[in-house]
């Protein structure tokens, strides 16, 4: 048997006790986004706690639950909070969770963050599609045995956030007069922030924007053949960028002041997919 389907399975079964709502779209809350699980129209909420073998975000600022409801009418679930890589989790608990989702029906899947600005021109507020990512800095969640019923051994990565979803959301955010930047992501592992040199070698190598989360979201729900979208929501200019020492809070504040233009994005955005 494959371990990683054998934990999968255990959780589906534990939340499956729990709920039986079946989600079209997942979306994952980043940091300081959580309150856009109160845009929803809740029917069930489970805990990462009450799911057998589930990792459990110790994040501050990070809910750690599962939220079931209805974006206008679209079933969603909502990841408030998730699980990262810097916390000390195996990398494939990490994405447990997204493979969860997917196993809970959702088709389609929307990866916030908020992420360090590189390129020429980002300012904190600023939303960011994202159109590619380079996640070589980070394990890839695709090591080990393959678990052939989720996807195939060596999945294509040409087009991980789809085109369809990209031209959506550019519709979406050009109704609500949102600027929506477009870019690449890079992943590194966190929970420092970077120095200067090493976000000259992200920009070279040509990100446009730095987070400690959802590239490798994205590639195991590329292996399972979800349709992906991403957004980043710039909390701060990236190390060296800017002269001021970056913070926890920082980050935070941001994403605060940026949630009323995310929470109208996202409500226009997913009834559209
Ligand atoms: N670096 C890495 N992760 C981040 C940053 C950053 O500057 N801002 C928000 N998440």
């Amino acid at each position: 048997m494959n371990p990683y389907y054998d934990k999968l399975l255990s959780a589906y079964e534990s939340l499956r006790e729990k709920t039986s709502f079946e989600p079209v779209t997942a979306l994952v809350l980043g940091s300081g986004l959580g309150g856009y699980a109160d845009e929803i129209t809740v029917e069930d909420v489970v805990e990462y706690q009450d799911i057998d073998g589930f990792p459990v975000s110790t994040v501050p600022g990070h809910k750690g639950r599962f939220v079931f409801g209805y974006v206008k009418q679209t079933p969603v679930v909502v990841m408030q909070g998730r699980i990262h890589y810097y916390e000390g989790y195996d990398i494939h608990d990490v994405v447990l969770p997204i493979r969860l989702m997917k196993v809970l029906g959702a088709e389609n899947l929307i990866l916030t963050n908020a992420a360090g600005g590189i390129q020429e021109g980002m300012k904190p507020g600023d939303f960011m599609m994202i159109q590619d990512h380079i996640t070589q800095f980070v394990p890839s969640p695709l090591v080990g045995p393959n678990v052939e019923s989720l996807g195939e051994r060596f999945p294509d990565m040409s087009q991980v956030y789809d085109p369809d979803i990209q031209k959506t959301m550019e519709q979406a955010a050009s109704r609500l007069g949102i600027i929506l930047k477009k870019g690449v992501y890079i992943q590194f592992t966190g929970p420092n922030f970077e120095t200067p040199a090493e976000i000259r070698m992200a920009k070279a190598l040509g990100a446009s924007a730095v987070g400690m989360s959802t590239a490798v979201e994205a590639m195991a729900a590329k292996h399972m053949g979800m349709r992906i979208g991403g957004i980043s929501v710039i909390s701060n200019l990236a190390s060296g960028i800017s002269s001021n020492p970056l913070s926890h809070e920082e980050v935070q504040i941001a994403a605060d002041e940026a949630a009323p233009y995310f929470k109208q994005l996202l409500t226009e955005l997913i009834p559209m997919l």
